[in-house]
């Protein structure tokens, strides 16, 4: 295994520190859980209808320093955030609308406007708790994200509640497999935070190792790894890497759960799957994984035309991932890169889930000296663009992509803390260190 550039030891030392004064203990009985952002090079916006994916860490993410608290009480603060998060471990975390007002319960709206932030760890203890684990321990903790790469489509909402739940588990002395740890940030996402999406995120998160790609059914929940070629794994020295990653930021930030398109585009989905599953004599879940390609064929005509689009995005991108694992495995990155602009393209086309900074950014990408493939990096409605780019050439496109995007989006462009584009290996699985 390479060497990981993230965490480096100068960000552990200063969380550490951080903590040890939030709880008045020695920095060495200070634990760490570190838990990575995700890229997803094919499979976009399928894992909600148990499609394939492919998914990948990358050297950045959620750093969350804490000690168990010796009482119920949980205390955080955040890197990014003001105001202090509290609640108790051993107050039961219930929905909004089925809230019962016994006083031992407490609901999802209760944090002030300045801490909504907080709602992952307490989505954390929902999703525990619903689980029928009871917690005794709180954690006293300080969360910190890389800077300027939060809510930009790496999924930094499923780094955040994972690295609650582990931290959660570590404190409480419980033993979870990865495989609950998915269900119980699902439980976080679809039921705390009401985004119906899918399991790719914390798969990616959970699952992934040192520069593999992650593949995941997710309807059986199968998942493998594929290994890189022979050549990079000969490699270890940086430089000489035959790929890098580019982020490509927009300067657009908006939550996911605050905007309607992406659960919008789940209905759809579901309201395809339903019309195809009637012509077909199948009365099962109505997402799309349930119709056999033979049957779409048969009855496509049947849908009207932005469902078709629908249904054509998420069996064209199912073949993209198959064939794009391929190309991975015999390390053929021109062809893996033309498959992730094609999924590109169908998202911008088929799936109609881009907006216009992003959609200028896949353009300029795919025009970029030296990159195999470029497209949006979540789901598309804001945030970043990822690219796969041969090694030689990351600075020059890097730098092609900062000046192209700067002509079409001036005011966003000067907004980012950042340049527009930050060069990213690939990373390892969630974890306590
Ligand atoms: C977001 C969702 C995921 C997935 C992607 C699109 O990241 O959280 O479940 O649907 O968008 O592929």
């Amino acid at each position: 295994m390479g060497v990981l550039s993230w965490p480096s030891d100068s960000e552990l030392d200063n969380i550490k520190k951080i903590v040890a004064e939030m709880a008045g203990v020695d920095v060495n009985i200070v634990r760490i859980v570190v838990s990575p952002y995700r890229i997803c090079p094919l499979g976009a916006h399928i894992d909600h209808q148990g499609g394939v994916v492919s998914a990948m860490t990358i050297d950045k993410g959620i750093i969350l320093g804490f000690v168990p608290s010796n009482d119920s009480q949980v205390l955080l603060r955040s890197g990014q955030f003001s105001g202090e998060v509290r609640f108790r471990v051993d107050q039961v975390q219930l929905l909004k609308n089925d809230a019962k007002s016994n006083g031992k319960i407490q609901q999802n709206d209760s944090l002030s406007e300045e801490c909504k932030w907080g709602c992952y760890a307490k989505g954390a203890l929902y999703a525990l708790q619903r689980r029928g684990n009871h917690l005794k321990q709180g954690i006293t903790g300080f969360i910190c994200g890389t800077k300027g790469l939060d809510s930009s489509g790496l999924s930094s909402s499923a780094a955040v509640g994972i690295a609650y739940l582990l931290a959660l588990e570590s404190a409480n002395n419980l033993t979870v497999s990865p495989t609950e740890n998915i269900e119980y940030d699902r439980l976080i996402e679809n039921e705390y935070l009401g985004l119906k999406n899918g399991i790719l995120d914390q798969s990616a998160i959970l699952l992934s190792s040192y520069g593999c790609l992650t593949f995941m059914d997710c309807k059986t929940k199968l998942h493998k790894l594929i290994h890189p070629p022979k050549v990079e794994m000969e490699k270890n020295d940086d430089t000489k890497k035959a790929y890098k990653i580019l982020l490509a930021f927009s300067g657009l930030k908006q939550a996911l759960t605050t905007n309607l398109g992406y659960n919008r585009r789940v209905t759809e989905c579901r309201d395809a799957a339903k019309i195809l599953l009637t012509a077909s004599g199948k009365d099962v879940e109505p997402i799309l994984c349930n119709v056999k390609l033979e049957e779409y064929e048969a009855h496509k005509s049947k849908l009207e035309p932005d469902l078709a689009k629908r249904a054509e995005h998420y069996f064209s991108e199912n073949m993209r991932v198959i064939k794009g694992l391929e190309a991975w495995g015999c390390g053929n990155f021109e062809e893996f890169g033309k498959l992730i602009s094609a999924s590109g393209l169908s998202s911008i086309q088929n799936y109609e889930c881009g907006c216009e900074p992003l959609i200028q950014l896949y353009n300029i990408l795919v025009k970029a000296p030296g990159v195999y493939g470029a497209r949006f990096s979540g789901a598309g409605f804001r945030g970043c663009c990822v690219a796969f780019v041969n090694a030689e050439y990351a600075e020059k496109a890097a730098s092609y992509v900062n000046n192209e995007y700067l002509k079409v989006q001036p005011d966003l462009a000067s907004h980012l803390n950042q340049d527009t584009v930050v060069i990213c290996d690939s990373g390892d699985c969630a974890r306590i260190i």
